[in-house]
């Protein structure tokens, strides 16, 4: 691929794999390593299965992270919350399509409080339902697994759906990134670069290991070859 795609791609380790007793210890690694952002992951046991962190964790992250905070909300009635996240450290926040009635309201809204607004698709939305939001978004997040959880396995029919982001986006005159988001590893990630995802989140792959910060490097190394490249 392209020097300049290259030179793009931002690696987000998802701390839904870190120790959580040990969360600081965990980010320092991670950042050690050339992360680029913070991927936290918010759920409420509705949306998804699972439950996990909310805005006093966000905002203890926040103290020591040096790398800005990428706030996945995997939760029901995202707008109540929205404020909070941001003024606990959120930079970005990603809301759901699937989750959110009124989109746009969403995403000006998270935008007028100063973080950059994205909007996530589940592995089963189809990459049209971005036609008339793609405009106003700062990036997309398109999901590889099912979420709630880390550590499962990446969706093989996700590559053809970054090219259809992609191609939803540039209709629409935008260039916003697309993020990637499940499943990502060594095996796959020069895949995903090539199909179009430049913001790379990854949890099991970097903090399922042993050396969270070698991990994140092995990460972009790895991205960097991206077939052809
Ligand atoms: C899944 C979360 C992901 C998760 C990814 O619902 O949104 O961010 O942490 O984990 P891995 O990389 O292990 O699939
Ligand atoms: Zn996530």
């Amino acid at each position: 691929m392209s020097a300049t795609r290259q030179a793009t791609v931002q690696i987000a380790p998802s701390i839904l794999s870190a120790d959580f007793a040990a969360l600081g210890r965990d980010i320092s690694a991670a950042e050690r390593g050339g992360a680029d952002l913070i991927h936290v992951d918010v759920m409420d046991g509705h949306f998804v299965p699972n439950i996990t962190i909310g805005p006093p964790v966000v905002r203890a992250i926040k103290r020591i992270a040096t790398r800005p905070l990428d706030v996945h909300l995997m939760i029901e009635e995202p707008d109540r919350y929205i404020e909070e996240f941001i003024a606990a450290g959120a930079s970005m926040v990603s809301v759901h399509v699937e989750a959110v009635p009124h989109l746009h309201r969403s995403v000006t809204h998270i935008k007028k409080l100063g973080a950059k607004a994205g909007v996530v698709l589940n592995p089963s939305t189809p990459a049209v339902m971005l036609e008339d939001i793609a405009p106003d978004v700062d990036f997309v997040l398109v999901m590889s697994v099912n979420p709630g959880f880390g550590g499962q396995s990446f969706i093989p029919n996700t590559l053809k759906k970054l090219q259809r982001v992609r191609a939803v986006l540039t209709a629409a005159g935008s260039s916003a990134p697309i993020e990637i988001d499940g499943g990502i590893g060594l095996d796959n990630v020069g895949a995903v670069v090539a199909a179009g995802a430049t913001i790379l989140v990854a949890g099991q792959a970097i903090f399922g290991t042993s050396d969270p910060e070698g991990a994140t490097r092995a990460l972009r190394a790895a991205a960097n070859r991206t077939p052809g490249g």
